[in-house]
């Protein structure tokens, strides 16, 4: 899951995703990352840990971080929360097996009307729920889709 600075969106759908998948997939890695590096290793913004408590997750202890090239090698897939960051991540790529990783989150889940999950940094809190609930959603079908694909 990736987002431009690692402490919005990208953190609250990585928890969201792997919460909803953690006990059917024991053995997967979920991780988020940002393209930029001004928040590396600082927690999450404090409008995402309220709004991830409020709907039972605590995310107080994620540690910013940057996407690095040993990513493509290291996930299966790449999501990213905007075009921006879906264009940033497309630089980075080196291969053609890189770039068939990357999707944008949004597109992943089949959503109907939205390819971009909107970014609530110079927002408030209501626009840290608005995310929430977009990701929340979305995350059920992206869940599916990662179910299906371990399946033999
Ligand atoms: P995020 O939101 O990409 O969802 O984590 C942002 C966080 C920080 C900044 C921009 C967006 N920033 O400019 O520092």
């Amino acid at each position: 899951m990736v987002c431009l600075g690692n402490i919005c969106r990208s953190p609250l759908a990585e928890s969201i995703v792997r919460s909803k998948l953690e006990k059917k997939i024991p053995d997967l890695e979920v991780d988020s990352a940002g393209t930029g590096s001004w928040h590396v290793g600082q927690p999450p913004d404090y409008r995402a840990i309220i709004v991830a408590a409020k709907y039972g997750l605590d995310i107080s202890g994620l540690k910013g971080r940057q996407f690095n090239v040993s990513d493509f090698k290291k996930f299966d897939l790449i999501l990213a929360m905007d075009e921006s960051n879906l264009k940033d991540l497309s630089k980075l790529a080196t291969s053609g097996e890189d770039i068939l990783k990357l999707h944008l989150y949004l597109d992943f889940a089949e959503h109907p009307s939205l390819r971009e999950v909107p970014d609530p940094y110079y927002g408030d809190q209501r626009d840290f729920e608005k995310v929430f609930k977009l990701l929340d959603i979305a995350a059920d079908r992206v869940a599916n889709k990662m179910l299906k694909e371990k399946q033999p």
